[in-house]
């Protein structure tokens, strides 16, 4: 080695060490008790938020994690993929993406403690929920339950996880961040189904987690019969009356779930940030002590790793940190602040039991109360209107559903229902993809080029078999793609030909998707949906004497990942498949003959995803609205650093691949329905995946996430293949970037929560105030621009605020003051700063800025 590279090296190690010694130090040692996780001899309050490693890019990893830190979290919480690490039995692959010891050491670094849910079952919304399909192949195998071919195929993987972080010492027993482990996911949900096998398997599973000595507990989710010494935890959308199966055992919630995921042809899902922080905060309230977010970054699906069927490319999920990286507001910063609020009781939750008072009717106290004189309360109205609360001989103001917590059992450091975060509206910049130009004759020539995919079988490992197939079994999930070809003869006498009537193609298939060809020629589409994947079509055909040619493209969208026995759930054209004469009944069937099957496409065999080949033609003349082509451009990246996506408008349905690595499925022409959205969700009531919804009537996704790290400064080749037909002129660039940044906060806030210091100010007699804060989220910006200020009764939301009846005429003279020119600033929301413009009247301040 040389000796500069030795130092670099060893600086590098230093750092490292470094980095992992800080962790270290929380993590060594992780028992448990009825109260807490206890890390290194101390019980703890632990929040933690999932972020999936294959879900983002090794580039992107630290700066998520760094938002995780700073909004607050502990712990990092990631399921482990299966079927990514050993595509081929015994082949394992653990390179770039797919890199966990790196993903888990990076979180090292930063200081944080990792949860590993090794499963190796996920769900996750993950293609066929984690198991490599070949498992699926091993003789005599039943997933999940009592089977020894399984049993052995699941311990296998799984010894190896643990054994590869043994290896790299990263289990806090050995020094390293690992506080905890999963095995299985949600069994108890399905137990039942698996009659007399599940509990022999819950025991097996059990037993041999714990014997792979890891040295931190192990957690089974949703499982209430979780043998000991393992800890049963919570998964839900809130987990404040679950109770473990032990009293031995803490009261731990693996998956709150900060939103939704999203299927393709369905609105999108979110979840209100002050809902969130309900039932964050009631979590604690009622005895917990380790909350994870599902999802605190939910990230991609890239390539075809998307479950299913149906689930979208984009895992979003509404969560603190969206699909390109940035923070989420006020999502990210209100929940940081309850984080805050929160870790100021931590030395009284995990000292005591809660002791609940009732205040009235949907009206709970809880007060954590030691002989040594701590004291941490939190108030809950779970009903949905607002109600004032005698506690300790003080009154309080309690929104509707929200919690008030107070460190001190007497003075309120945040309210789940007043935000004192900023929010933020995102907005997408647009910018044509491939330079544009326009020769002589005026017309319009984008550098596209194109190679057709032939219609019906074209490969040579084609093969011929009686009767219709069923897809996954015959595919093995190598490609969404399965041809079924069928060339037959029809009798120059056959009634169909000669009554002058229309026949149909009648078409069964289990799904999840399919392309019918007759005459090599498009002749109609159609999928299924969430709720039902199956198809069955009628498609008019027209028919000749002698040979009929029917080239069926029948393809998936994800692979089943929920549900009992769901790896059994097939997909394809398994028939009928019949030709009909509605107008006189009579019939063919189709479904028996010698069909003939190619898997996959000819362009994935000729590799053309990377855009290699000589095949691509370049002439003006660029086919347009065809099904089955492949289109390629070499593009420039777009200038500056912003998240970059592109708006697949004007395509229909395929896969993108940048620079070779595939971007996900793409498929715009998949709408939500028309109705059932809200832009403002009642947070009151109970939350579920259903109540608040977007993006009515608009593709359920149209935008598609292209890692910058993908991307060089020029020259970057974007390959598509659409399957039905699109324009692909029409594609475009759009950088993720913020429009504006908002606030309102009312008088009746509590300050900032990381003000809160009612020690000082009893002695000094100044009472704490509301305040407002706006904060630029980039390095080098400053306020530019205060687009709208008002104190009083403001109405409306970020970006539509308008004034109310009341209003200060200082407001915006007072905010330009405070903040322009100023990367933050933060303005006491109070009438000595602003007069009072109507008295008795609670007054809150909205601010709309702008940075540059
Ligand atoms: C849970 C499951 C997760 C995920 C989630 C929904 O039931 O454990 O893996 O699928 O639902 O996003």
């Amino acid at each position: 080695m040389a000796p500069a590279r030795r130092k670099g090296f060893l600086l590098g190690l230093v750092l490292a060490l470094g980095a992992l010694a800080a962790s270290a130090s929380l993590g060594a040692n992780v028992t448990y008790d009825h109260r807490a996780l206890v890390v290194g001899g101390k019980r703890r309050v632990l929040i933690s938020g999932s972020i999936h490693y294959p879900r983002s890019t090794p580039e992107m990893w630290p700066d998520l994690i760094q938002k995780s830190k700073d909004g607050g979290l502990d712990v990092i919480e990631t399921y482990v993929f299966w079927n990514i690490h050993e595509p081929v039995r015994n082949q394992y692959d653990f390179e770039g993406r797919k890199d966990l010891v790196k993903f888990v050491k990076t979180a090292a670094e930063a200081g944080l403690l990792v949860h590993l849910r090794i499963g190796p079952y996920v769900c996750a919304e993950w293609n066929y929920g984690g198991f490599p399909l070949w498992l699926h192949f091993i003789p005599g195998i039943q997933f999940r339950t009592d089977n020894e071919p399984f049993k052995a195929e699941m311990q296998r993987f799984t010894a190896k996880i643990v054994d590869m972080m043994k290896q790299e010492k990263l289990y806090a027993s050995q020094g390293g961040p690992i506080i905890l482990s999963q095995i299985e996911n949600e069994y108890g949900n399905v137990a039942s189904d698996y009659g007399s096998g599940a509990e022999p398997y819950v025991n097996w599973a059990a037993t041999m987690a714990t014997s792979l000595d890891t040295g931190v507990p192990w957690v089974m989710c949703q499982q209430p019969d979780a043998p000991d010494p393992i800890i049963n935890t919570c998964n839900g959308h809130y987990c404040d009356q679950f109770t473990p199966n032990s009293n031995s055992k803490p009261k731990m919630w693996t998956e709150n779930w900060s939103g939704w995921f999203l299927f393709f042809g369905e609105a999108v899902p979110y979840r209100p940030a002050e809902d969130l922080a309900f039932a964050v905060a009631r979590f604690f309230q009622r005895g917990g002590t380790f909350q994870n977010y599902y999802m605190y970054h939910g990230g991609t699906n890239f390539s075809r790793t998307t479950g299913g069927p149906f689930i979208a490319t984009s895992y979003d999920y509404d969560a603190p940190i969206d699909e390109y990286g940035l923070v989420r507001q006020p999502k990210w910063g209100h929940l940081r602040d309850v984080h805050k609020a929160i870790k100021l009781c931590e030395d009284a939750l995990v000292a005591t039991d809660p002791a609940y008072t009732s205040l009235g009717p949907n009206l709970e106290g809880t007060v954590y109360k030691t002989d040594s004189g701590l004291c941490a309360a939190f108030l809950a109205n779970v009903g949905s209107s607002d109600a004032t609360v005698t506690f300790n001989g003080k009154s309080y103001q309690l929104p509707g559903w929200s919690v008030s917590i107070l460190p001190d059992c007497k003075n309120v450091a945040l309210n789940t229902a007043k935000i004192n975060s900023m929010s933020m509206i995102p907005t997408f910049v647009y910018e044509s993809l491939s330079e544009v130009v326009v020769d002589s004759s005026g017309t319009v020539n984008v550098d596209w080029s194109w190679i057709n995919e032939p219609v019906g079988i074209s490969k040579n490992d084609s093969f011929a078999k009686l009767g219709l197939l069923e897809q996954i079994n015959t595919t093995a999930d190598k490609s969404d793609y399965l041809w079924y070809s069928l060339s037959t003869d029809i009798p120059g006498d056959e009634p169909f030909l000669n009554d002058g009537s229309q026949a149909v193609l009648h078409i069964e298939s289990l799904g999840h998707a399919l392309h019918a060809f007759v005459y090599k020629k498009l002749a109609g589409s159609k999928a299924g949906n969430s709720g039902n994947s199956k198809i069955a079509v009628d498609i008019p055909v027209t028919l000749l004497p002698g040979k009929n040619t029917f080239d069926l493209l029948s393809l998936t969208v994800g692979l089943l990942n929920s549900g009992p026995f769901y790896e059994k759930t097939g997909a394809g054209i398994t028939g009928p498949v019949k030709l009909k004469n509605s107008a006189n009944g009579s019939m063919i069937d189709l479904s028996s003959q010698q069909w003939t099957y190619q898997i996959g496409l000819q362009g994935e065999d000729k590799g053309l995803p990377s855009g290699s080949s000589l095949m691509w033609i370049t002439q003006s003349s660029l086919p347009k609205n065809q099904p089955l082509t492949w289109y390629k451009t070499t593009f420039a990246a777009p200038a500056g650093n912003d998240p970059v996506a592109i708006d697949f408008s004007g395509m229909g349905k395929g896969e993108a691949w940048v620079n070779g690595q595939s971007i996900g499925r793409y498929w715009p022409t998949n709408v939500a329905p028309g109705s059932g959205c809200t832009d403002s969700c009642d947070y009151r009531g109970a939350y579920d995946a259903s109540k608040c919804l977007k993006s009515c009537g608009k593709p359920s996704q149209q935008l598609y996430h292209v890692p910058r790290s993908w991307l060089k400064p020029s020259d970057n080749i974007l390959v598509m293949f659409e399957e039905v037909g699109g324009d692909p002129t029409q594609i475009s660039f759009a950088m993720r970037q913020t429009q504006s940044l908002c606030s309102r906060v009312s008088e009746s806030h509590p300050s900032p929560v990381d003000m809160w210091n009612p020690e000082s100010e009893s002695k000094t007699g100044k009472t704490p105030r509301p305040i407002l804060s706006l904060e630029c989220l980039r390095p080098n910006q400053v306020i530019s621009k205060i687009k709208f200020a008002s104190f009083g009764t403001p109405r409306g939301t970020c970006g539509s605020f308008s004034h109310g009846k009341c209003s200060s005429n200082r407001a915006l003279a007072v905010v330009q003051k405070a903040c322009i020119g100023s990367k933050s600033c933060r303005v006491d929301v109070s009438i000595d700063a602003f007069g009072d413009p109507c008295k008795g009247v609670t007054k809150s301040l909205a601010v709309e800025a702008s940075c540059a």
